[in-house]
């Protein structure tokens, strides 16, 4: 599996044929005294910035989607997590729920849980419990949506299906299916809980009895398929959970990169994203296992990450499956390549396709969206350069060709980016290359101003689609949203070529982070939540300071006395460690609004100390009153967490005193963004 991304320097011929991009020209002597001088240039549009910088990146890892944003609250409600036994299921009275093979609902769904009810009485029902993803969350006067399959033999009668304390003692809401019998069917209730208090240390119960009337017999159930929805997102069928996708739309991102990273790959073919099984009907969809060592239902698929999209008003950036899998095998490209391609085409035409001309088109229509969604990015593949064999050059160009044949107004994204100087695909020009990079805090200081290095000629632009800063567990901690945010300014002051970036990984679990079956399989993820509640890292909450303040013209900025520390980097892999260093602790980026003239400084001290920096702006008339709004920490460690979400937020401050020559104090540990009206 893999873990750590050793960061690479821009590759030599990169930077050889670089022009500095005049943005950023500090040359800053090491351990400078004095005051630190920031100057922008107002007069100086040194390129437009990306309107689209920074979007979502996402898969099924640390419990994402199911016990994450995907409204289910069952665990295992197909019981494919395991063949041997319904695990996260339990059983309730006298009765050994099993597996079995010779009841399948349906060809994906090719099992079930055959439950003897004979041992039933009033006094002691049977039946199975469900925790769910750590809990079942309830909350006062709310509709759940349940629903389950059922098959019975010499079993006739009613089904109680309810949300009660995981010790029974308490039911929080109760419905009865009154009569289940015959063959498969689907059965549906609403559970409406009352004046009750929020809790998530419940269980899904469904049970039966033993009945006295003639048509009540005990015998055989199965089951298959048994859900439990609370209210979602717009109220979506097969929806999301309303909490978490508000912290995401807050950061009004522009894209959504799905489905992975690994998950898109699997851990061998069976187990990659193969999206044909993952829309329709949910009972038509076999699930499979996740390369994070989970099962996924797959309830969460193709058409899910558009509605997705739909709701935040971000658009998909689709990576499609390349032929290559996490067990270092791959597909040959040529002929035995060419299902894949065609695969791939066919999932664009399902996202983009008209519902009356085409099929897939047709399809999605019949499967609820009949509007195309609009697509500008496809990648193709995921982190190719863990193939040593060398096949990704042909694969790329064998994807490439296929689909800007057929769309040809597609930008088409290479995985192999330039942190991986001697793979970067050479037989076709890709529209942008994908660089990855998870970093230390000090890594990501020192590398925050490589990108003022890259080519301006160079038609290939940069997509960073997975970043971030690998300080703090299972969220990360002030220190990662600083190492980010030094990052950050460097991606803002570059999107001119760096056109789009998505931290990675965006969701996780809290509720286990240890252990079996625990809910974190990668620590240091931007936004955390259990059963019940979600907060923003301080992380999440510098990048939605970046993402939601910034202007579209970039302006030159230049610097002296920026204070440094010294870093020794860690050595590469068993190698000797390079030589210490000294590394900056202020970055910085000015964009502006040119409509409005509103210029956005972002600083970003990592040092423990305040920093008074004396800020020159030239180039434009500067009014002597603005606002700054300032994300601090008094300690890097300081973090957000379930029990207190809100210790790190930014909070917003009048700001006077400036003008064309000011000083401004710049907490320590502090992410501001200065907002200078110009004209
Ligand atoms: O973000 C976690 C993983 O890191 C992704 O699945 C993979 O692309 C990368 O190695």
């Amino acid at each position: 599996m893999k873990r750590f991304i050793t960061p690479i320097l821009l590759s030599v011929a990169t930077i050889a044929s670089a022009q500095t991009n005049l943005s950023e020209t500090q040359t800053t002597p090491a351990q400078s005294a004095g005051t630190p001088v920031l100057q922008i240039d107002a007069g100086k549009v040194t390129g437009k910035a990306s309107p689209t910088l920074f979007g979502l990146m996402t898969e099924e890892i640390n419990f994402s989607y199911e016990g994450g944003i995907y409204g289910e609250l069952i665990r295992n409600r197909t019981f494919k997590s395991s063949v041997q036994s319904p695990t996260f299921w339990s059983a309730v009275g006298d009765v050994k729920p099993v597996i079995d093979t010779n009841q399948p609902l349906s060809t994906a769904l090719n099992l079930s849980l055959k439950l003897d009810t004979s041992k039933a009485t009033k006094e002691s029902p049977v039946g199975i419990a469900n925790g769910g993803y750590w809990g079942i969350p309830v909350r006062p006067n709310t509709t759940y949506h349940a629903s389950f399959y059922a098959l019975t033999k010499d079993f006739s009668g009613p089904v109680t299906v309810s949300i009660e304390s995981t010790n029974g003692n308490e039911v929080l809401a109760s419905a009865t299916v009154s009569r289940v019998s015959g063959g498969w069917k689907k059965y549906e209730v609403t559970l409406k809980t009352g004046n009750v208090k929020e809790s998530k240390g419940n269980r899904f119960v469904l049970k039966t009895t033993k009945s006295g009337s003639l048509f009540h017999k005990n015998g055989t159930v199965w089951l298959q398929n048994v859900s439990l929805f609370p209210p979602t997102m717009n109220d979506r069928p097969n929806g999301t959970r309303p909490d978490i996708m508000h912290l995401m739309g807050d950061m009004q991102p522009k894209f959504l990169r799905f489905p992975g990273g690994n998950y898109l790959e699997g851990n061998r073919m069976s187990e990659r994203f193969n999206w044909k099984e993952t829309i329709g009907d949910v009972t038509k969809r076999p699930g499979h296992r996740s390369p994070w060592g989970y099962w996924s239902t797959d309830g969460f698929g193709l058409l899910e990450f558009l509605g997705w999209c739909e709701d935040l008003h971000m658009e998909p950036l689709l990576a499609v499956f390349a032929g290559y899998t996490l067990d270092k095998k791959h597909v040959e490209p040529g002929p035995a390549l060419e299902p894949y391609v065609q695969e791939a085409l066919d999932e664009i035409k399902y996202v983009t396709g008209d519902a009356k001309t085409t099929k897939w088109g047709a399809q999605r229509a019949k499967d609820g969206h009949p509007a195309p969604f609009a697509l500008t990015y496809v990648e193709v593949g995921n982190e190719d350069w863990f193939d040593n064999s060398g096949s990704y050059e042909k694969r790329f160009a064998q994807f490439f060709d296929a689909i800007k044949a057929k769309y040809p107004q597609l930008k088409v994204i290479s995985t192999m980016g330039y942190e991986h100087p001697d793979q970067v695909v050479k037989s076709r020009v890709p529209d942008m290359v994908d660089e990855h990079y998870y970093r230390s805090q000090e890594e990501m200081m020192a590398h925050a101003l490589d990108y003022d290095k890259y080519s301006r000629t160079n038609p290939t632009k940069i997509f960073v689609g997975e970043w971030a800063t690998r300080v703090g567990a299972p969220t990360p901690n002030m220190a990662g949203a600083l190492g980010d945010s030094a990052w950050m300014t460097g991606m803002e002051r570059n999107s001119d070529i760096v056109l789009i970036s998505c931290y990675a990984p965006l969701l996780v679990n809290v509720s286990q982070i240890n252990g079996r079956d625990r809910s974190m399989q990668w620590a240091t993820d931007l936004i955390g939540y259990d059963a019940l509640s979600s907060y923003g890292s301080p992380a999440y909450y510098a990048q939605k300071m970046f993402s939601t303040m910034r202007g579209d013209d970039i302006l030159a900025t230049d610097s002296q006395n920026i204070p440094t520390r010294e870093w020794a980097p860690r050595a590469n892999r068993g190698g000797t460690p390079p030589p210490a260093q000294q590394i900056r602790e202020v970055f910085f980026v000015a964009t502006r609004d040119s409509k409005t003239g509103l210029i956005y400084l972002k600083v970003v001290n990592a040092s423990a100390t305040a920093q008074k920096i004396n800020i020159q702006i030239n180039g434009a008339n500067v009014a002597a009153s603005g606002e700054a709004v300032v994300l601090a920490a008094s300690s890097p460690n300081d973090t957000n967490t379930l029990e207190e979400p809100q210790k790190i937020v930014p909070h917003t401050e009048k700001a006077d005193g400036l003008g064309a020559n000011f000083t401004r104090e710049f907490p320590a540990y502090s992410v501001t963004v200065l907002k200078i009206q110009t004209r």
